[in-house]
C-alpha cells in the first residue's frame, strides 16, 4: 500500500486513514477489532479517533480511544502505527462553550493517552477552534507537549484558514513546527455548511483549497465518502434525511452520474472512485474513511494505490471550483 511523507515531520502514514467514530459503542468491540485488524492485513497504519467519539451513544465513555485502546495492547502493533487523536472538544451537551484553555488541552491529552493504553501519540488534533483565544497561546500549549514527549506532532480540526494562516505565522516567527495537517470535511460531494448545522466544523473551501496548494499543508478530509451518499445513489438505496439535507443537490447528481460512468469505464468501484478524487490531488491529503463493515475496508484500502490521469479527476467536479 502506498504511504504519504506527512510533509514537515518524519511520518509516512498510509494513504487512506481508518477512521473510527462509532467504535466501542455504535460498533461493539468486537467487531472494531476485526476492522481494525483487516486495515492492518490490507497495509494500513493510519487510525484516527477522538476523546469524545461514540459518547453520544449510550455505553462506555471515550469507548472509541478505549477501544482502540485495547485492541493496540493485544494486538502489538503500537510501534508501527501512526496513531492520530484529538482533544478540547466541547462538552457534547454544551457546544457553546469552548474547552480549549491551556488546562483543558492538557488534561484532555493525558486522558487520550490512558485510554489509548499509549505514551505518546503520533498526531495530536484540536477538535475545534475557539477564535478568542490567541493562536501563541494555544501553540506555546501544544509545543509544550512535544517537548514533554507526549505528542509527535499537532495538527488543526475545524479550523477557518485565517487561523490557520495566524497559527502558522505564530510558529515561523517561534521557530517551530506548527500544524502539520489540517482535518476538515470534505469529499467529492459539494456541501452548504448551513445545511450541516453545526457552526463549529469547518469544510474545504476555496480560500482553504488555495492555501493548501500555495503551503503544501496536507488535509486529511473526513466524511470523505460524503457518509456513502454516491454508493447509495449507484445502488439505488434510500438516502437518509440528513445526508439528503447536506448533500442532495441536483450538482452532486451530476457528480454521482460521472462518478457511475467513470467506475463503468474503468472497472473500479464508485467508493474507489470518490476516495482516488481526494487521493489524486496536487497537495498531500489522506481521507479518513469511515467504513462499518470488513467488506467497505477492503474496497477502501484498494484505492490507494489507483492513479487516474488528473484530467478524469478535474472533470468529476469540473465547473464548480
Ligand atoms: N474532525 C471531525 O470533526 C470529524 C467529524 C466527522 C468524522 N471524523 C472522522 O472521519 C471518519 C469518517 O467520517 P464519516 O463516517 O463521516 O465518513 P464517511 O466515510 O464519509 O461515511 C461513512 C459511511 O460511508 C459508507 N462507506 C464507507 N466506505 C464505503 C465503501 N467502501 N463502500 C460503500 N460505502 C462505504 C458507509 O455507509 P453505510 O454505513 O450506510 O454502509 C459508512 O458508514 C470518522 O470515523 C472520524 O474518524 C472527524
Amino acid at each position: 500500500m502506498r504511504t504519504t511523507a506527512l510533509p514537515q515531520t518524519d511520518l509516512s502514514p498510509s494513504a487512506i486513514c481508518l477512521g473510527s467514530s462509532n467504535f466501542g459503542n455504535g460498533i461493539a468491540p468486537a467487531d472494531a477489532f476485526q476492522l481494525l485488524d483487516a486495515y492492518v492485513a490490507c497495509g494500513g497504519n493510519f487510525i484516527d479517533t477522538a476523546a469524545v467519539y461514540a459518547n453520544w451513544l449510550p455505553g462506555e465513555k471515550n469507548s472509541s480511544e478505549k477501544t482502540i485502546g485495547r485492541w493496540l495492547a493485544r494486538s502489538g502493533q503500537r510501534s508501527r502505527i501512526v496513531l492520530a487523536t484529538k482533544g478540547a472538544h466541547p462538552e457534547l451537551a454544551t457546544m457553546h462553550i469552548s474547552r480549549m484553555s491551556p488546562a483543558e488541552i492538557v488534561d484532555d491529552l493525558e486522558t487520550s493517552l490512558r485510554n489509548l493504553q499509549t505514551e505518546w501519540i503520533d498526531l495530536y488534533w484540536l477538535h475545534r477552534d475557539d477564535p478568542t483565544r490567541p493562536v501563541a497561546e494555544i501553540l506555546d500549549t501544544l509545543h509544550g507537549q512535544v517537548l514533554a514527549g507526549k505528542i509527535r506532532y499537532f495538527g488543526c480540526s475545524n479550523w477557518r484558514v485565517d487561523r490557520i494562516a495566524a497559527a502558522e505565522a505564530y510558529a515561523a516567527q517561534r521557530g517551530i513546527t506548527g500544524f502539520v495537517a489540517n482535518q476538515m470535511r470534505w469529499s467529492l460531494a459539494q456541501i452548504d455548511p448551513a445545511a450541516v448545522g453545526d457552526p463549529t466544523t469547518a469544510a474545504m473551501d476555496d480560500e482553504t483549497y488555495a492555501f493548501h496548494r500555495r503551503t503544501g499543508l496536507a488535509a486529511i478530509p473526513y466524511s470523505s465518502q460524503a457518509g456513502g451518499y454516491f454508493q447509495k445513489l449507484a445502488e439505488g438505496s434510500e438516502i437518509r434525511p440528513g445526508q439528503q439535507k447536506t448533500y442532495g443537490t441536483a450538482n452532486n447528481r451530476t457528480r454521482a452520474a460521472r462518478v457511475q460512468a467513470l467506475a463503468q469505464e474503468t472497472g473500479y468501484s464508485v467508493s474507489q472512485i470518490v476516495l482516488v478524487y481526494l487521493t489524486n490531488q496536487p497537495f498531500a491529503t489522506i481521507p479518513i474513511v469511515g467504513c462499518r463493515t470488513v467488506a467497505q475496508v477492503k474496497d477502501s484500502m484498494s484505492a490507494a494505490d489507483i492513479r487516474l490521469p488528473i484530467g478524469q479527476v478535474a472533470w468529476l467536479a469540473r465547473e464548480d471550483r
